[in-house]
């Protein structure tokens, strides 16, 4: 035999020097949960480990990642149901809860680069990403929300806007809004091949936005489709985003391939609640080496060609670095 494969993994350092794909915590995005309140950490019961903070315990978990080296943070907020409306108001309310704990983080830990989320179903009654009328999730009119939702989050500070909805056109309306008022340096990082999954429900518990009624299959996309990705993905590139995402990311290698291999920005993969649940469930079951399996996760992500991976495994990860 001429050609040994296994030459090549005879030793730790070959097999290093060998190995194609290498994970860092640049790479990564953490997602935070934001609620009301002082000194309060609630834990989301299906993600053991992740925690809702209130602003001022928030603003020191984020002060402990920056000296891990977690430079990039995706915040969301958990609102009372009284808070909520048919029309999302209070999410460009500047005095409410998220945009002040936006504003404190800027202001306090500049140098903590802040992602924040443009979608009105924290803020929605419906519990829908859009405005609902007659049982219809309406488009055009939900950009508006969007619009000013992310002007008062660039206002606040926002480095990187992320449209999580999956309404038609956001993209460029924001882009537009955005530009109108002067904030051409605020980059957008499109949820552009954003599946309606099973996987966000520890998500939706902790912030309490699960739909009231029905789904999100007529703005989600549906979880056969491939090729219907790259529509969404070149009218985001077209209407100028910075960075495209697939989400959920574990079961959407090949889509995050397929954007990877198209389009010449970076690819971004949202590595979802359910996925967090899941290795978590397992390991403390003793049914799975919870480690081990993270990193497999995380770096099959990467090699499939995300650039950036959003997870709530960015501590550990970081941890382990160190
Ligand atoms: C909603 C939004 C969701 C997530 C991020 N933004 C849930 C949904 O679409 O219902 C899910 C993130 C996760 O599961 O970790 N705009």
């Amino acid at each position: 035999m001429i050609r040994r494969p296994r030459r090549n993994r005879q030793s730790e350092t070959i097999r290093r020097l060998a190995q194609e794909t290498t994970l860092s915590t640049d790479d990564l995005i953490f997602p935070l949960f934001v609620t009301e309140g002082t000194n309060k950490a609630v834990e989301v019961s299906s993600m053991p480990g992740i925690y809702r903070y209130s602003p001022d315990l928030l603003l020191k978990e984020i002060e402990s990642c920056l000296k891990l080296g977690i430079k990039t943070f995706d915040i969301f907020p958990q609102l009372e149901e009284s808070k909520k409306d048919k029309h999302a108001t209070e999410s460009y309310n500047s005095d409410g809860l998220y945009l002040r704990t936006i504003r404190e983080i800027k202001e306090k830990l500049p140098e903590a680069t802040i992602m924040t989320d443009v979608a009105m179903d924290p803020y929605s009654s419906d519990g829908h990403d859009g405005i609902v009328k007659d049982g219809k999730i309406l488009n055009d009119e939900t950009l508006v929300v969007l619009g000013k939702m992310a002007l008062a989050q660039a206002r606040a500070g926002a480095d990187i806007i992320g449209p999580s909805d999956m309404m038609d056109g956001r993209v460029g309306y924001i882009r537009e809004t955005l530009d109108d008022e002067g904030f051409t340096d605020v980059a957008i990082m499109s949820y552009s091949a954003k599946y309606a999954s099973a996987f966000y429900g520890p998500f939706r518990d902790a912030l309490d936005s699960a739909p009231k009624f029905g789904d999100k299959k007529s703005y989600q996309m549906n979880p056969a489709n491939r090729r219907e990705a790259l529509i969404e993905a070149e009218l985001d590139y077209a209407e100028g985003a910075d960075f495209l995402m697939v989400k959920p990311a574990f079961s959407y290698l090949d889509i995050i391939q397929t954007l990877n291999e198209n389009f010449p920005i970076p690819i971004a993969a949202y590595n979802v609640s359910g996925e967090y649940a899941m290795i978590k469930a397992a390991a403390q079951n003793g049914w799975l080496d919870g480690e081990r399996a993270m990193l497999e996760m995380l770096l099959s992500i990467k090699r499939a060609g995300a650039k950036i991976i959003l997870t709530y495994f960015a501590k550990e990860f970081a941890l382990l670095q160190k």
